[in-house]
């Protein structure tokens, strides 16, 4: 019998878009790119990443019952709700890049170079972090990012909302002590406001979306996304997943773990989903025109997270060539995947059930089934994103408070 929840799933509630741009499966992974790569600094990232405190590896789950449910040989759950005590995986990537600017505004002063975060935490160079502003625009996530960043390490902080942002994750970056500014328009308006301004202030665009003149930050972001795919990679150490899921906004975190998936794994790398709202499909669009397209919707989706109307452009060289399929899902689907995880004591938010709702989508129709290559046979990765990033609305969606249910041990 049908579990009551794939009810909610069915051929209406996505479309799928085959990339035939993507590599072929067998293709070195160093051919697979003509652009710089996250990776390539990636150990860097990691390393400095972990000297954090309170560093561990997020948990990745094994869903012993939802492999059943949906008819493949397993399903792992890689779970972000807990990065550094901010809900999503987020806090790898924004505050990684504080640090980097700030550590090159250091060098610069100083002389001093790769200046450890620990030192920067001490005081030691107050006086010149004191007097350096770190922007960006937000949907909520990356924001927060940044502003714990710039508390951390000791610098101010601008962070950049636009009107759809609700007023809980506002209360939640505002606790880093950062400036909040409101601006009228969506997540673009937002980007491009935040960068006039900081040209008007001197101040250093921390963003995680990438433009025509702005690379090098971004890059710095997915750096440190990096280490998702690595921690992966140390996890499953046996029999390698054969699809990955990966959620897409402006396509960061998706081109940083699906490159560094392919440079760890090269031939036996997954197939890769890209997973985005109907209403903001900007990589579905680019995917179907072969180049930077801007979302078909209006951008108001309950996906808070993945509301990009366009691709970060840094991001979308690597997608074009890492990503085999790109799909874009209803509303409707989330709930239902986010009360199923809840089920079994995993806490994950809107934007982080998305990609096992785009799993349950495809395993709803045999044809799309047959067209990834998902059967009995499949192993099957999930990134969940993030946690109950916005309580208000978990709570709505799911039935429950997140605290009520236990994360440590799913059923
Ligand atoms: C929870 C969550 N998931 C996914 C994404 C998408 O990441 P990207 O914009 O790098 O594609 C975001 C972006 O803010 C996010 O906060």
């Amino acid at each position: 019998m049908t579990p009551t929840w794939l009810n909610h799933f069915n051929k209406d509630v996505f479309d799928i878009n085959p990339n035939l741009g993507a590599s072929p499966q067998d293709a070195p992974p160093n051919s697979l790119l003509n652009t710089k790569l996250p990776f390539e600094d990636g150990l860097k990232a990691r390393q400095e990443i972990k000297s954090w405190n309170n560093y561990h590896a997020s948990t990745l789950w094994d869903l012993d019952e939802l492999s059943h449910e949906l008819g493949v040989s397993q399903v792992w759950l890689k779970d972000e709700s807990s990065r550094f005590g901010l809900g999503s995986f987020k806090a790898l990537g924004g505050a990684y890049a504080v640090y980097y600017v700030l550590s090159k505004l250091i060098f610069e002063s100083t002389g001093e170079k790769d200046v450890t975060s620990t030192r920067m935490r001490s005081g030691e160079f107050g006086e010149i972090l004191n007097n350096v502003t770190v922007v960006t625009a937000t949907d909520g996530n990356h924001g927060k990012s940044v502003a714990w960043g710039a508390e951390h390490f000791g610098c101010k902080c601008k962070i950049y909302l636009h009107a759809e942002v609700s007023q809980m994750r506002e209360k939640a970056i505002s606790a880093y002590g950062c400036d909040i500014v409101r601006i009228e328009g969506n997540y673009d308006d937002s980007v491009r406001h935040a960068d006039k301004d900081a040209q008007n202030n001197g101040w250093y665009v921390v963003s995680d979306t990438s433009y025509e003149g702005y690379r090098e930050v971004p890059s710095v972001v997915m750096q440190g996304y990096t280490t998702i795919a690595a921690e992966v990679a140390e996890q499953i150490s046996d029999l390698h997943p054969t699809h990955l899921f990966l959620p897409g906004g402006v396509g960061g975190i998706a081109a940083a773990v699906s490159s560094e998936i392919s440079r760890i794994w090269g031939k036996s790398r997954p197939k890769t989903i890209i997973v985005e709202p109907k209403q903001a499909d900007c990589l579905y669009q680019s995917s179907l025109s072969g180049k930077p397209t801007v979302s078909s919707g209006n951008l108001q989706t309950v996906m808070a997270c993945l509301s990009a109307g366009e691709v970060s452009i840094l991001a979308w060289e690597i997608l074009e060539k890492t990503a085999n399929f790109f799909l874009r899902l209803s509303d409707s689907t989330i709930g239902p995947a986010m009360k199923r995880l809840s089920a079994k004591n995993i806490v994950s938010g809107e934007s982080g059930a998305a990609t096992l709702a785009a799993f349950a989508a495809i395993c709803s129709d045999e044809k799309t089934k047959q067209l990834t290559g998902i059967d009995e046979n499949s192993r099957i990765l999930l990134i969940s994103t993030e946690g109950a990033t916005d309580p208000y609305i978990y709570k709505k969606l799911v039935g429950k408070d997140a605290e009520e249910i236990i994360t440590s041990h799913p059923k």
